[in-house]
């Protein structure tokens, strides 16, 4: 994308933001080669989320389950960060207070240098006993049983540290969010369809809260008609871009 070339209005918020907070979904990942869940050639339209991705599938096939999860987890490791990560990370320089909070369990934040991060649906990167808690790395669980969950020493099964569809988000990590969200002035929503709770709430919490929203996504969603400003492009693309039109705000002699 070429320069951004951002409004006066925008660029005030910009100019005079404190706290910022960007939310992202599947849709950042995408230019890193990971599928989307919802839309065209999304993991949804070729799978059902209810028979992978909830407590009563792991009873039900704890090795179908296990190994889609394992699937996922190659996945992610052959992945690398993309422009719209490392975007998302350099703005953390920018401002006071950055939260970044993500819906994606991929960890392509944190390895694209994202520090103040929530993870409100888990991370792909553990796996923890469902009876006991003991948590574990998952690349190690895999590596001893690629077809099958490992028990666990109390008999229990361990399963991917990801939030399942039926499952509570992690508490203080939605406080943290919704508390992110309702003091912000500036918030961000890249790559999200907006359509799963708690988690898109946050926007709402953000709009109540008067703050400046601003959307990156190459297509519309419920929240659009909230938003500020609507870049309506690849992430990969709008945010690097992005976030120099944001720096020339902050930092007008560089
Ligand atoms: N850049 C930016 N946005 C993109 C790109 C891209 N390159 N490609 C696709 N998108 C957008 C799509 O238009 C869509 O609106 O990303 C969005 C992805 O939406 P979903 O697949 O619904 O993903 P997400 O919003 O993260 O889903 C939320 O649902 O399945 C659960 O737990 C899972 O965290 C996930 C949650």
């Amino acid at each position: 994308m070429d320069t951004l070339k951002l409004s006066e209005p925008i660029r005030q918020r910009v100019r005079s933001a404190a706290r910022v907070v960007v939310f992202s979904g599947a849709g950042v990942s995408r230019e890193s080669g990971l599928d989307t869940f919802r839309g065209a050639g999304g993991l949804w339209e070729r799978m059902r989320p209810e028979e992978l991705a909830t407590p009563q599938a792991f009873r039900a096939e704890p090795e179908r389950v296990w190994q889609w999860y394992a699937w996922r987890f190659r996945q992610v490791a052959e992945a690398s960060p993309n422009p719209a990560h490392r975007a998302i990370a350099r703005l953390e320089a920018v401002f006071p207070f950055y939260t970044v909070v993500t819906q994606n369990v991929d960890g392509l934040h944190r390895r694209a240098g994202s520090r103040n991060l929530l993870e409100l649906h888990g991370a792909l990167a553990h796996a923890f006993c469902n009876r006991c808690g003991r948590n574990r790395d998952m690349g190690e669980a895999i590596a001893e049983s690629p077809e099958s969950p490992p028990v666990c020493s109390c008999g229990g099964k361990f399963r991917p540290g990801v939030v399942w569809f039926g499952e509570s988000l992690p508490e203080a990590t939605l406080a943290g969010a919704s508390d992110a969200a309702t003091s912000c002035d500036l918030f961000l929503s890249v790559g999200t369809s907006g359509t799963v709770y708690p988690a898109a709430g946050l926007i709402e919490l953000a709009y109540r809260a008067g703050a400046c929203l601003i959307e990156v996504n190459p297509e519309p969603t419920p929240f659009s008609r909230l938003m500020d400003l609507c870049l309506t492009a690849p992430a990969g693309e709008a945010l690097p871009a992005l976030a120099e039109a944001m720096e020339r705000c902050r930092w007008p002699s560089t």
